[in-house]
């Protein structure tokens, strides 16, 4: 008889987006007219930079010839990608990486998802609450059951606090992901100094980084001094270059980042990810790695650029157009997120008046986890039309 995974019985019955998904399709097949505004999922509506289309046409036709065609790729990914990125998301912080230090993959969903394959099953996990559902999940898949909540609140000024209790993997998202909210250098290096004391280890989720405008808000972990030894860092090309649909990413294990055995030996982190990458996935696309690399042309970098500013100030009318109506509002400075305290408690009922009343899809912040409720999120990445009738509709 064949066994289940029991961990599996352990989850929601669906996942949060799949649920909003879901409860969409039921409104809109019985209101087939309903005009649709998507605020929901953190789904991009611009197309992608002009120099990543010129730069996966080139490829297409490299692939087209036998002399340029390319079969597997290196499964850590192409060192013509790994190199800008050193160079100009790294060494322009000030950070010294080496190329076999970044792995480029296909989605920071699927690295942070991942990466619980190199984790021992004994850990307890440190999670803010509210929290991106997939740090929790793929934990409760892999039987873990030792999961604490630092909550994230309006009362501590959305800065999470130390846990109490002895733990040794914690998940960070900063721009943080539901809230909208930023931790500073100084905010950020506590928890360093705390995984550098307990040998814990820090699994960063930077992939909002190109969203933040203020000074003193670090846009990796690696600013913060000692962190290489116990952080890993994940980005995204998603929400920067519009990749949500094309997938690339990367994350970044230093040869210093460490874990041990029950018997304290300590061993290279970089290594365990290098074989796990090795044995179970095959490399990102060389096409997709082209139009990658094409971020970092003046060009690409300046049609990036563009593209975030106009999230950006559609985060602005957000922002500014719920403020002047009274709600309490929250991130959409450093983020494309915002994050609204709703009238009513229950966040759920919220988001099915604004879709029922107001066409208008959110994410309910219960969604996130216990102290998400009483809180909705809205996404700055519709057009800018559509996000200024949003808010005239609210
Ligand atoms: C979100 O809406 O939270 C994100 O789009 C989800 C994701 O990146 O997987």
């Amino acid at each position: 008889m064949i066994q289940i995974n029991e961990n599996f019985t352990k989850l929601s019955e669906s996942y949060l987006f799949t649920e909003i998904a879901r409860r969409v399709k039921a409104y809109t097949s019985e209101n087939p007219n309903a005009d649709i505004i998507k605020m929901g999922i953190g789904d991009v509506t611009l197309p992608l930079p002009k120099a990543c289309i010129e730069a996966m046409h080139k490829a297409v036709d490299e692939m087209a010839v036998k002399e340029t065609f390319r079969g597997y790729g290196p499964e850590q990914g192409y060192e013509f990608l790994q190199e800008k990125i050193r160079d100009f998301d790294f060494a322009t912080r000030g950070v010294t990486l080496s190329n076999d230090e970044i792995f480029i993959s296909d989605g920071a969903k699927s690295d942070t998802g991942n990466i619980t394959d190199i984790l021992g099953s004994g850990n307890t996990i440190a999670v803010t609450d509210p929290v991106y559902p997939v740090y929790v999940d793929t934990n409760v898949m892999a039987g873990r059951q030792n999961i604490v909540y630092m909550p994230v609140t309006k009362e501590n000024g959305f800065v999470p606090e130390l846990p109490k209790e002895d733990v040794s993997v914690l998940y960070l998202c900063f721009p943080n992901n539901p809230t909208g909210t930023v931790l500073k250098k100084d905010e950020l290096k506590v928890f360093v100094d705390y995984a550098l004391k307990h040998k814990a280890l820090i699994l960063f989720d930077a992939a909002y980084e190109a969203f933040i405008t203020e000074d003193n808000v670090p846009h990796s972990i690696y600013e913060i001094e000692g962190a290489k030894e116990v952080a890993i860092e994940f980005r995204s090309y998603s929400k920067t270059a519009g990749f949500t649909g094309t997938r690339c990413s990367y994350t970044v294990v230093p040869k210093e980042c460490t874990g041990y055995d029950k018997n304290g030996k300590a061993f290279s982190l970089n290594h365990f990810w290098k074989r796990r990458q090795c044995t179970k996935f095959n490399g990102t696309p060389y096409i997709i790695q082209r139009a990658a690399e094409a971020i970092y042309t003046p060009e690409g970098s300046s049609q990036v650029m563009e593209i975030i500013n106009y999230y950006l100030n559609n985060a602005k009318i957000i922002r500014e157009g719920l403020t002047k109506k009274g709600f309490e509002v929250f991130g959409g400075v450093n983020s494309p997120y915002i994050w609204l305290k709703t009238p009513e408690k229950d966040s759920w009922k919220f988001f099915d008046y604004l879709l029922k009343e107001k066409n208008i899809v959110t994410t309910p912040g219960a969604g996130f986890g216990k102290s998400g409720e009483g809180y909705i999120r809205l996404t700055a990445f519709n057009t800018k039309e559509k996000t200024i009738e949003a808010m005239e509709r609210i």
